[in-house]
C-alpha cells in the first residue's frame, strides 16, 4: 500500500498534528524581531559573563513566597529574623530568581526591589502563582469550561485571569493543565481539558494566548510584555494523566504510540501558541521519572521542537528522584534532572545548594548552567521585567482590577456555558418562575463552600453565589423555596432523609443539589468509586420515593458513574464547580434564561469499572455486537462497553435535527480539500447553540486506528424554525497519524465520517483518500 509521508522527522508529524487539528498554524505567526532578540541575547551574555556560579544556581531556584507574618516567625529568637526578611536577604544576595504563590502588588514590590535595587547585578525576581482557574475572581473550574466547547471564551477568561493576577505583580502562571485525562479516578483530571486530543489542543493553545496576551496574529510573544500578561506553563509534561489506576503521581505505563499520538498533541499546541515554559510531572514512564527524563526533556523538546522557554520542575520532584530510587541522595538527584533538562527547581532549594558544587567537582559542565540561566533571563527580559520591574506590582491597579463588573459577568457566561443537561424527561426543565413549590434540598443546596472547585490560592469563597442565593435572586420575594440538608457529603445526616422527604411533599418540584466536595477531587484525590457519595444516593433514592418531579444539579469534578434514582432523576444538569457565579448560572439556566450548550468533554461511564473509558477506542479483533452478552467478545459480563453518556453529549431547550452530511467529492486527492457540510435545522420553540461535532474513522490502516477521532467541531447559533448549513473542510494532513515505525504517514483508503451531535450516532458518510504514487 503507498503511503503519503507528511515528512519524515517526528516534528513534522506535530507539526501536521498542530496544522490539521489545532487549525492554528504555528508559522503565521510572524517570528520575533531579529534585532530584539539580538538586544535580548548581548545583555544576557554580559550578565552571564558577570554572575557567580551562586548567582546562576539562583535564577534557576523557584522558592515558595513567605508572609510578613508567618505562623513560623513566632517562635523565633529575639534579634532572628523574619521568614520575609530572611527571603528578601536571600533575594538580595541573588540566591533566588523566582517566588510563588504571589501574596500581592505591595509584597511584590518588596521583593522586586530587593532583586532590582539591592541585589549585586539587579536582575529582577519572577513572581509566579497557580491560577488554575482564577485569581480572585474564580471561575468554572477547566474541566467544566472544556464542556463549553469553546475556546474562545477560554482565551477571554485566562485573559481576565492574566489581567487580576498581573496587577499583583503575577508574572509567571503554572498554568493551563493540557493533561489528558481519560480515567475518572485520577483527580486531576478536575483541571484539564478532558480526554480528547483535538479539545485538548484547542483549550491548551486558547488558554495560553489569553495568559500570554497573545493575539494568534503578530509573534506569540510580541504582548508578553504588557503589563497585563503573563507566561503560560503547559503542565505536566508528559503523560501525567495516565496514571495507572488513575492513581495520583503513579506511574504511567504508555507506549511511544500513545504518547505521540494523545498526550504529547496538546503540549505541542501549547508551544505553538507560544508558551515560553513547561512544568515537568512528578510520574514516570518505562522506569524513568519524568525528572530525569532527557528523551523528552531535551531530545524531544529541544531537538525535535526546537522549543526555547525553560522548563520547571513540580513541586520538589527533583528531591522525588531519591524517593523513586534512581538517585542515591539529592546532590546526585540535582545532577540527574539538571542534565535531563530540568532548568529550573521548585521549592527544594536543591540546585541552590549543590549546583555550584557540582560544577565545580567537574560534575555538570558550566555551559549547561549557562544555558539554562539563558533561557530563565531571556523569559524574565520577554515578560519586560528588566525594562519595566514594577509596571505589574500597583495596588491601586490591583483593587481596582480585582472583581470588576466585566470579569464577575464573564464568570457568569462562563458558567452558563459549562453547564451539560444530560436528561429532561417531558421537558420537566425549563422551570417556570411562577407559583410552584420548589424543594431544593442536598448538601450542596446552600453555603459558600464547595462552590469554587479545587484550585484557588486565595480564599474568595464568600463572594461566591450559592445555589440558594442564585434561586433566591432569580424568583424575587415571593419565592416558594424550602431548602434542606438531607445529607452530610459523605455521611448520614440524623433526621436529614426525613426532613427532606417531607419538604419534597410539599413542594411542586424537587432540585437535587448533590455530588462531589472540592476535597474529592484535584491533585492527590484519586477516588475507586467514581459515583455520588452513598449518603447522598440513599437522599436520592428517598426523594424518588416521594415522586415528585425531580432535577438533580450534579456538582463533580470529573465523570461519575450514575446510578439508581440519580441516573433516572426527570432532569439532570452537570454543574460541575461553577465557582464565582454558580447559583445565578443555575438558575439562569434552569428557569431558562439561558438554554444548555454545554457538551461532555469526558464519557460518563454507566459503572465505575469502566473506566478508562474514552469514545475514541479501538475496535479489537472481537467488537461486540449490540445486544445482548455474547460469549467471546470485547465486553463485559455484567454491561455493554458504551458510556452511560458519551464524549460530546449535552442536551437544550430544543431538538436540532442533523442531516445527512454531504460531501464535496467522494475522493480527496493528496493536495485537494474536501468539503463536508451538513444541515442542521432547530425544530424546537427556542434559540440554542448547537455543537456540531466532525468525526472521522480511518476504516484500514497499517496500525489500527481509533474507531471516531474529533476532527473539528463548531458552535453555531439557531434561532427556533432556523435551518443553517455547517461546512468542515478537510486536507491529507488530518488524516495524517503514525505509522508501524512512528513516523507521519497518511494512507490512502476509505474513511467514515459522520457530523453529529455527539461522538455516538450521526449518519455516516464516506470517502476514499487517493494515494500519489512515492
Ligand atoms: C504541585 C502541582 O502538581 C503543580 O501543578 C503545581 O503547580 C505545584 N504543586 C505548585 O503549586
Amino acid at each position: 500500500m503507498p503511503r503519503i509521508f507528511c515528512g519524515a522527522p517526528t516534528s513534522l508529524f506535530l507539526l501536521c498534528v498542530a496544522l490539521g487539528a489545532a487549525a492554528m498554524p504555528p508559522a503565521a505567526l510572524a517570528a520575533p524581531a531579529a534585532d530584539d532578540e539580538a538586544r535580548i541575547a548581548s545583555r544576557i551574555e554580559s550578565l552571564i559573563a558577570r554572575m557567580t556560579l551562586e548567582e546562576k544556581a539562583g535564577q534557576l531556584t523557584l522558592v515558595a513566597a513567605v508572609r510578613e507574618d508567618e505562623e513560623s516567625d513566632r517562635d523565633r529568637k529575639p534579634g532572628e529574623p523574619t521568614a520575609m526578611q530572611r527571603q528578601l536577604a536571600e533575594i538580595r544576595e541573588g540566591r533566588i530568581g523566582a517566588v510563588f504563590n504571589g501574596i500581592g502588588a505591595d509584597w511584590a514590590r518588596k521583593l522586586q526591589r530587593a532583586a532590582v535595587e539591592e541585589s549585586r547585578l539587579g536582575i529582577p525576581v519572577l513572581i509566579s502563582v497557580d491560577a488554575i482557574h482564577g485569581f480572585h475572581t474564580i471561575f468554572p473550574v477547566p474541566l467544566a469550561e472544556a464542556a463549553s466547547w469553546d475556546p474562545n471564551l477560554a482565551e477571554r477568561v485566562a485573559r481576565a485571569v492574566a489581567i487580576e493576577a498581573s496587577a499583583a505583580g503575577v508574572a509567571w502562571n503554572l498554568a493551563p493543565n493540557v493533561d489528558i485525562a481519560r480515567d475518572a479516578r485520577w483527580g486531576r483530571g478536575v483541571e484539564g481539558a478532558g480526554e480528547d486530543v483535538l479539545l485538548g489542543q484547542r483549550f491548551a493553545a486558547a488558554r495560553v494566548r489569553g495568559y500570554q496576551k497573545s493575539d494568534g496574529k503578530s509573534a506569540a510573544d510580541a504582548h508578553l510584555s504588557d503589563r497585563d500578561a503573563m507566561l503560560a506553563t503547559p503542565k505536566h509534561f508528559a503523560g501525567y494523566g495516565a496514571a495507572e489506576g488513575g492513581l495520583d503521581y503513579n506511574v504511567a505505563e504508555l507506549s511511544e504510540r500513545t504518547l505521540r499520538e494523545v498526550y504529547l498533541p496538546p503540549f505541542k499546541a501549547a508551544f505553538d501558541a507560544g508558551a515560553l515554559a513547561v512544568m515537568a510531572g512528578f510520574h514516570e514512564i518505562g522506569g524513568v521519572p519524568m525528572m530525569a527524563n532527557r528523551q523528552l526533556l531535551t531530545h524531544l523538546l529541544r531537538d525535535e521542537w526546537k522549543f526555547d522557554g525553560i522548563v520547571v520542575s513540580d513541586y520538589a520532584a527533583d528531591h522525588e528522584l531519591v524517593v523513586h530510587g534512581v538517585a542515591k541522595n539529592d546532590r546526585e538527584a540535582v545532577k540527574i534532572a539538571f542534565m535531563a533538562g530540568v532548568d529550573v527547581s521548585m521549592t527544594s532549594r536543591l540546585y541552590q545548594q549543590y549546583l555550584p558544587d557540582l560544577v565545580r567537582a567537574g560534575e555538570v559542565p558550566m555551559a549547561r548552567v549557562d544555558e539554562a540561566v539563558r533561557r530563565m533571563l531571556r523569559v524574565k527580559m520577554k515578560l519586560g521585567l528588566f525594562d519595566k520591574p514594577y509596571e505589574r506590582m500597583d495596588a491601586r491597579r490591583e483593587r481596582t482590577l480585582n472583581h470588576t463588573r466585566q470579569t464577575r459577568a464573564l464568570a457568569r457566561e462562563a458558567a452558563q456555558r459549562s453547564i451539560v443537561m444530560l436528561r429532561n424527561d417531558r421537558s420537566l426543565l425549563p422551570l417556570g418562575k411562577g407559583k410552584q413549590r420548589i424543594a431544593l434540598i442536598g448538601p450542596f443546596a446552600s453555603g459558600p463552600d464547595h462552590l469554587n472547585g479545587p484550585w484557588t490560592v486565595f480564599d474568595d469563597r464568600r463572594d461566591a453565589v450559592s445555589v440558594e442565593a442564585g434561586l433566591r435572586a432569580a424568583l424575587g420575594r415571593d419565592a416558594q423555596l424550602s431548602v434542606t440538608q438531607g445529607s452530610g457529603i459523605d455521611s448520614v445526616l440524623p433526621g436529614g432523609i426525613e426532613a427532606a422527604v417531607s419538604a419534597a411533599q410539599n413542594a411542586d418540584v424537587v432540585i437535587l443539589a448533590i455530588g462531589e466536595s472540592e476535597a474529592m477531587t484535584g491533585e492527590a484525590q484519586s477516588r475507586t468509586e467514581v459515583v455520588v457519595p452513598p449518603a447522598q444516593q440513599a437522599l436520592a433514592e428517598a426523594i424518588k420515593v416521594t415522586g415528585r418531579p425531580t432535577v438533580v444539579l450534579l456538582r463533580t469534578g470529573r465523570a461519575l458513574a450514575l446510578e439508581g434514582a440519580v441516573r433516572d432523576a426527570d432532569a439532570i444538569l452537570v454543574t460541575w464547580f461553577l465557582a464565582a457565579e454558580t447559583g445565578n448560572a443555575i438558575a439562569d439556566v434552569l428557569f431558562g434564561d439561558v438554554s444548555p450548550s454545554g457538551r461532555l468533554p469526558v464519557s460518563f461511564p454507566q459503572r465505575p469499572g469502566q473506566v478508562p473509558i474514552y469514545y475514541a477506542r479501538k475496535n479489537t479483533g472481537r467488537p461486540p455486537p449490540p445486544g445482548p452478552f455474547q460469549e467471546y467478545t470485547a465486553r463485559y459480563r455484567d454491561i455493554s462497553v458504551d458510556p452511560l453518556y458519551a464524549f460530546g453529549f449535552g442536551l437544550s431547550y430544543s431538538t436540532v435535527e442533523y442531516g445527512k452530511p454531504e460531501l464535496s467529492t467522494a475522493t480527496l486527492g493528496p493536495n485537494g480539500t474536501l468539503t463536508a457540510s451538513v444541515m442542521l435545522r432547530n425544530i424546537g420553540k427556542r434559540a440554542v447553540d448547537e455543537v456540531a461535532q466532525l468525526y472521522l474513522r480511518d476504516r484500514v490502516g497499517s496500525v489500527t486506528r481509533p474507531l471516531r477521532e474529533l476532527k473539528n467541531f463548531e458552535r453555531v447559533k439557531l434561532a427556533p424554525g432556523e435551518s443553517k448549513r455547517v461546512s468542515f473542510t478537510l486536507r491529507r494532513e488530518d488524516l495524517v497519524f503514525l505509522g508501524p515505525d512512528l513516523k507521519p504517514v497518511s494512507e490512502p483508503g476509505d474513511y467514515d465520517l459522520w457530523i453529529a451531535p455527539s461522538s455516538s450516532g450521526g449518519i455516516a458518510a464516506s470517502f476514499e483518500l487517493l494515494g500519489s504514487a512515492e
